[in-house]
């Protein structure tokens, strides 16, 4: 079965053909990276523009690498939400209109979704109940997975994504976006335990993730320190990389000892991390000291897959697919859309806890 994936949430139009839901015949990727560059993020009007005239292009790009034609596709699926609401439209249009004129079914994806099967790919089977930790520009969740297409929120964060974090600290220090591949690169030769930055404490005792304080506590020691921002073209001074590994092992720090918690309270099988943020090297050797010491595998996306792609939601359009879901032509973007279909992941663990007789 050929499905053709399509994402258009953000600030990348991707299109990508799967076959049975784990091998990526094509996937193609068009950044918009330089066009935000200069505003130091996403200009979402531009961002909307520019997928309106990639998208075409990029999804018979991504038919001729992987030497079909559109005849040849059995299905569409398509990210719905959460997002940008006019790229997230021209992808939705785009593929309402083909799955339309092919007359084939059409499947809306959680991006979100999306993220947790990008790392189907080049790993063994998942062991349920699964734990997947989600960190992007827009996102960082912990779910709890009990089993395929089932997703229970166990920490959100109550304010900025971890990416966002990198992103708006990048911009604090001097340095180019998005951040957080500058920042990894300028932590490597910083010394991470320079800064001792506060954990964020979440009052009414929920497992939840708090970026924006730690984005303060940086702002305020350039502030306190005189450090001045990275001159364009100038290496960054020791004082610039010390905060920089600082901050890094303290977003890593705040997301791994909450990681670690669940997946030891809700006896979680394998660790997923996937979004963005998984491409950075400290955060995946943090996760894989968890699974070391929980003895349970952690699986991540390869690095094109962490950031935004078109292969994932065709995984996860397949997989939806297979269960006899589809969409109707009625189908509409949906700019918060949640990931979210079990109650409580108390009532949901004993019952796995039968089913798997752990
Ligand atoms: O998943 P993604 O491409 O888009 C969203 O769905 O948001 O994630 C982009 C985010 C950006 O905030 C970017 O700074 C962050 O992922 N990111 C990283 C790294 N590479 C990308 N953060 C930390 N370290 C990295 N190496
Ligand atoms: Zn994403």
């Amino acid at each position: 079965m050929l499905v053709l994936g399509i994402e258009s949430s953000c600030d990348e139009t991707a299109a990508a053909v799967i076959k049975d839901g784990r091998e990526i015949l094509s996937s193609i990727i068009s950044s918009q990276i330089d066009l935000h560059k200069p505003f130091g993020g996403v200009v979402p009007e531009l961002a909307s523009r520019e997928h309106l005239e990639k998208i075409e292009p990029v999804v018979r790009e991504a038919l001729q690498q992987a030497s079909i034609g559109f005849n040849d596709l059995d299905g569409i699926a398509v990210t719905r939400g959460p997002g940008l609401i006019g790229s997230l439209l021209v992808g939705v249009c785009y593929a309402k209109a083909l799955a339309f004129g092919l007359n084939i079914p059409l499947i809306g994806v959680n991006h979100i979704e999306g993220h947790v099967f990008s790392v189907i790919f080049e790993n063994p089977e998942i062991q349920f109940p699964a734990l997947a930790l989600i960190v992007s520009g827009g996102h960082t969740n912990l779910f709890f997975v009990p089993e395929p297409g089932q997703y229970k929120v166990v920490s959100r964060t109550r304010d900025d994504a971890a990416g966002e974090a990198f992103d708006k600290v990048a911009k604090m220090l001097g340095l180019e976006y998005p951040g957080g591949p500058v920042i990894e690169q300028i932590a490597r030769s910083g010394d991470p335990k320079k800064i001792k930055f506060t954990r964020a404490k979440i009052s009414d005792g929920r497992p939840d993730f708090s970026f924006s304080g730690l984005k303060t506590a940086v702002s305020k020691h350039l502030r306190e320190n005189s450090i001045a921002p990275v001159i364009p073209g100038e290496d960054p001074s020791s004082d610039l990389r010390d905060l920089a590994a600082s901050f890094q092992a303290s977003v890593v720090d705040a997301l791994i000892r909450t990681t670690e918690k669940q997946a030891i309270e809700l006896g979680a099988r394998t660790l997923i991390v996937a979004g963005g943020v998984a491409s950075n090297n400290a955060l995946r050797e943090a996760c894989s000291s968890i699974g070391n010491r929980l003895q349970i595998p952690v699986y991540f996306p390869s690095r094109h897959l962490s950031t935004d792609n078109a292969a994932m939601i065709g995984a996860a359009g397949y997989f939806h697919l297979q269960r006899g879901e589809s969409a109707d032509l009625r189908m509409t973007a949906d700019v918060g859309m949640r990931l979210q279909n079990l109650d409580s992941p108390d009532a949901e663990l004993k019952r796995q806890k039968v089913r798997y007789r752990l």
